[in-house]
């Protein structure tokens, strides 16, 4: 028995990391998984088990912030599925630059990954969820969407407006048996850490003569109580829970995963 058994889920940004890890746990917990990403994710689909009503996880290649697209996969699962339970909207980005040295098209790219996309494929499901009377939504911030750091701003508005937005529908779906959090990871070891303004990390590291192993131990060691970086599982066992039955009296929430690298409310 599996917690998600019987369940429909859709994962965005679940080609690699983060989203990896929720698609690999929502499946071996019974859900039939859609992942959505802008890269082929196919062969990761086909690593994954079948669910509990025997389906195979598929894989759709699709833009998140192409609201038309947000509008046909979710009415696509539900057509072949019956229902859409649970939305996960994981797909982000960011630039590491000062807001001074900001260009507006970096701003709207950032807001529209991070922000309208949440937007857009929450609007969707939530239409679906109440009228089913069940549903689960959970959203990707960011602990920068709580605190400012420098060569963030942008990407710390666009998060931190998406704790906003998790926090509205909250209060709109709850009579509705839907809930809606967010979940605010700390520094994880996936892709997004290691690149900066759309570089390998490797390379960029090897530019700034930065030893990125030694760079990490050393942030670990000054920053993070529990003593490692986060890896997919962990927000791959958050999510499961949030989207579980058991987790049906949390909702509004925005959930610290940072090892005590960050302990605000
Ligand atoms: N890694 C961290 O330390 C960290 C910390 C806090 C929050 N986050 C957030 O977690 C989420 C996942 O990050 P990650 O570290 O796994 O990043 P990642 O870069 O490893 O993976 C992001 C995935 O999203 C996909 N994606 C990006 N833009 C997309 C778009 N427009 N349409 C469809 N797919 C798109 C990418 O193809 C990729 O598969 C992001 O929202 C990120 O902001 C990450």
């Amino acid at each position: 028995m599996g917690k998600l058994d019987g369940k429909t889920a859709i994962v965005t940004g679940a080609a690699q990391g983060l989203g990896e890890g929720i698609a690999r746990r929502f499946a071996g917990e019974g859900a039939t998984t859609i992942i959505v990403d802008r890269t082929d994710a196919s062969e990761l689909a086909a690593e994954l088990p079948l669910s509990s009503a025997g389906k195979k996880a598929t894989a759709v290649v699709a833009d998140v912030t192409d609201r038309a697209m947000a509008e046909m996969v979710i009415a696509e699962a539900v057509g072949r599925h019956g229902r859409l339970d649970i939305l996960v909207n994981n797909a982000g980005t960011y630039h590491v630059r000062n807001l001074i040295d900001e260009t507006v098209e970096s701003f709207r790219q950032q807001f529209e990954v991070n922000t309208y996309a949440v937007f857009a494929w929450s609007r969707a499901a939530a239409r679906n969820m109440r009228d089913q009377g069940w549903g689960r939504i959970i959203n990707t911030s960011s602990q920068l969407g709580k605190v400012a750091r420098e060569g963030y701003g942008i990407y710390s508005a666009s998060k931190a407006a998406v704790i906003l937005l998790t926090q509205a529908l909250a209060l709109e779906l709850g009579p509705y048996g839907v809930t809606a959090n967010a979940i605010c990871p700390g520094t994880m070891a996936t892709q997004l850490l290691s690149t900066a303004d759309g570089r390998p990390g490797m390379e960029y590291a090897a530019e700034l003569g930065v030893d990125l192993d030694t760079a990490f131990r050393d942030y670990v060691a000054d920053r993070i109580p529990v003593g490692r970086l986060g890896v997919p599982g962990d927000i791959g066992a958050l999510a499961a829970f949030l989207a579980s039955d058991d987790g049906g009296f949390i909702t509004g929430a925005a959930l610290n995963l940072t090892g005590g690298e960050q302990v605000f409310f």
